[in-house]
């Protein structure tokens, strides 16, 4: 089309109100919830940007699909339809439905990892390090050192550092490296992209040391995309294309159907590993569900199929970045400083910057989400010290590797005018951030404490 505006590729068809709290009520939810943003209940915010996760719009398609979901226990028609197109899209012969994506790093972790080993990975997703510590192994992030300058627009900073992955086997040793992980898009480290060229770097380190090669692939659309615009000879690939050369460089995948799965819950566990397969199925049998459900309805498994085709059409694709950027634009207008360039699924605040009076200890980027909302009901999340920071023994705080807010975007969710009311919100913050404080951290959980922390005003 010969027209700038890159309009929405859909119409709404149905919907559903937004709840307006006015300040003292948000106020008085923000108290109730210890300055988590997590303990805030729906109905208390108004623009909803905590996650991107389950939380998308499902298409008249999926809704369709659903009514068609087969209930079967054992050998759904549900089932093998999503596992052609997981098939048809991976090339994974292996496909083990899970009810959400942790359930597959849980599944995958516990048959593969032994207490002691090293998962190197890109950046580790908070539920992913979670759950490779729990196996009492270390979750290694190595991403490429362009990741560290938030203002570069570097194309692939998701990158891995291949350097410093040949290191890490030189170091530990190829016998305790049960798998090397990449993010795609790298969540943790701003939404940022890992390029084909890099996958293919890290699957030739992989065969020369025989080391099984995954993918988390929550956001493998949007990796698809950026590669698609981004990489040298890839424009005139279509994103599926695209995809299914990501998944040939892999020998597995383990996914969040939340995301590019464009439905409200699922994921799966992929491989060609036969005997890993069967080893994961039986533990599936024991916590999620028979191999045929995995924790799964009928329905939403038809919801996951029709998603990830949609997720993989350009023109949604060409919407769906641009309206990240759109945000990102905005506040880089404002001189708000942000990870560059934006990811497809969020905007990323660097809350360290546009705070540097908040010490570390006293988690500038939670106060900063908590900010967003006191001034106009947007929630946020912290992607920081509260998320990937450490309380030692002593009490001491060791900080996370960056202080982030991410303004996350549900797919298909808020139009223009939504997005645009964010930015004034972000924008009436940004002037007076100089008179935010910081915040004291009350009580924590023994892992993945960000999720139900609480928190009072540092004094
Ligand atoms: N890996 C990545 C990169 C993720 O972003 C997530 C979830 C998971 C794994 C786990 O998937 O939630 O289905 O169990 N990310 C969400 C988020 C929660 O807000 O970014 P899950």
């Amino acid at each position: 089309m010969p027209y700038r505006t890159i309009i929405e590729p859909f119409r709404i068809h149905t919907v559903e109100p937004i709840d307006f709290p006015d300040a003292a009520q948000r106020r008085g939810a923000l108290e109730r919830a210890g300055y988590n943003l997590f303990e805030l209940h729906a109905d208390e915010v108004i623009i909803d940007l905590l996650t991107d996760s389950g939380t998308g719009a499902m298409s008249t398609a999926q809704w369709a699909g659903m009514m068609r979901g087969d209930e079967s226990y054992a050998g759904s028609r549900s089932f093998y339809r999503f596992r052609d197109t997981v098939s048809a899209i991976t090339g994974l012969s292996q496909v083990i439905p899970t009810h959400q994506g942790r359930a597959a790093e849980r599944i995958l972790f516990q048959t593969a990892i032994e207490p002691g080993d090293v998962v190197p990975n890109n950046t580790h997703f908070d539920t992913t390090r979670a759950n490779v510590e729990f196996q009492g192994a270390e979750a290694r992030d190595l991403v490429t050192s362009e990741a560290k300058d938030h203002g570069s627009s570097y194309p692939f900073k998701g990158n891995m550092d291949t350097e410093r992955l040949r290191h890490t086997i030189a170091e530990v040793g190829r016998d305790r490296i049960p798998l090397v992980m990449l993010t795609v898009t790298n969540n943790s480290g701003g939404g940022q992209p890992v390029s084909l060229a890099n996958m293919r770097e890290v699957r030739t380190i992989c065969d020369e040391h025989d080391i099984p090669f995954f993918l988390d692939a929550c956001r493998f659309a949007e990796n698809a995309w950026f590669i698609k615009s981004r990489e040298e000879g890839q424009a005139d690939r279509s994103p599926r294309d695209i995809a299914t050369e990501m998944f040939s460089l892999v020998d597995g995948a383990t996914m969040s159907a939340k995301k590019d799965g464009m439905s409200n819950i699922g994921g799966f566990l992929a491989m060609n590993d036969a005997r890993l397969a069967e080893a994961c199925r039986n533990l599936l049998i024991l916590t999620e569900g028979f191999p045929t459900y995995g924790g799964l309805a009928g329905y939403d498994l038809e919801a996951v199929a029709q998603g990830l085709e949609e997720a993989l059409d350009p023109e949604y694709l060409r919407y769906r970045t641009r309206s990240t950027a759109y945000l990102a634009d905005k506040v880089d207008r404002a001189g708000i400083p942000i990870i560059k360039p934006p990811g497809g699924h969020a905007v990323y605040l660097d809350a360290a910057a546009m705070l540097p009076h908040i010490p570390r200890s006293q988690f500038p980027a939670q106060a900063l989400a908590c900010a967003l909302y006191l001034e106009g009901g947007v929630r946020g999340v912290e992607i920081g010290s509260v998320m990937f920071g450490k309380r030692l023994e002593d009490g001491t705080e060791v900080p996370g590797p960056n202080e982030l807010v991410r303004l996350a975007v549900p797919r298909r969710t808020y139009t223009q005018s939504h997005i645009d009311y964010v930015g004034e919100v972000l924008i009436a913050v940004a002037e007076r951030a100089d008179e935010l404080s910081g915040l004291r951290l009350t009580y924590q959980a023994p892992w993945l404490r960000h999720f139900t922390a609480r928190f009072e005003p540092a004094a």
